[in-house]
């Protein structure tokens, strides 16, 4: 994690907030207290394989060539390849290799709905709630309500609706993070 700071801060910032808002969602939906750990820790290095990916494409203002693209979306793997590397274990790897999926089956590797790993359901809308919120260096970021209301317009389809609907109520009974 200490390497994602250094290479690409804005990923690392990201990284944390998602992992923060993770242990606190999964002590709102009572999520076994001895997994909230875990979760923590799916989210801190969900993106952990950004780390090969080259800062020209991560800095990049403006829509990516489907070359460029194809590459950011090997980061899943590469995350899993770096944390199997560290014997990390494979409950832990899986989440972050299917980070991307959607709930239709649109995803990266196309797993769908009961398939893509609880965790991974999880991190899935974080990232997106936190990357709308936050914004992207070429993105203007969107207010709360508007992240949610894309989140809700995209349940079923990207993200778990059953998921979906506890996260919002999150979001608004929190007010932050
Ligand atoms: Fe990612």
């Amino acid at each position: 994690l200490e390497k994602l700071y250094q290479y690409h801060r804005e990923t690392y910032e990201h990284s944390l907030r998602v992992a923060n808002t993770a242990y606190q969602f999964g002590k709102f939906i009572n999520y076994h207290d001895y997994l909230l750990n875990d979760l923590y820790l799916i989210g801190a290095v969900h993106d952990v394989g950004k780390l090969k990916i080259p800062l020209s494409i991560l800095n990049k203002k403006g829509a990516l060539t489907q070359e460029e693209y194809s590459i950011i979306k090997q980061h899943p793997q590469f995350g899993f390849d770096i944390l199997t590397k560290e014997s990390i274990s494979p409950y832990i790897t899986k989440s972050v290799l299917y980070h991307h999926e959607n709930w239709d089956g649109t995803g990266y590797y196309g797993l769908k709905s009961s398939e893509i790993p609880f965790f991974a359901r999880i991190i899935r809308i974080i990232d997106s709630y936190d990357t709308m919120y936050y914004g992207r260096l070429y993105q203007q970021s969107l207010k709360r309500q508007e992240v949610l209301d894309e989140l809700e317009r995209c349940a079923g389809r990207f993200y778990d609706p059953n998921l979906t609907s506890l996260f919002i109520n999150f979001i608004q009974l929190n007010g932050n993070s």
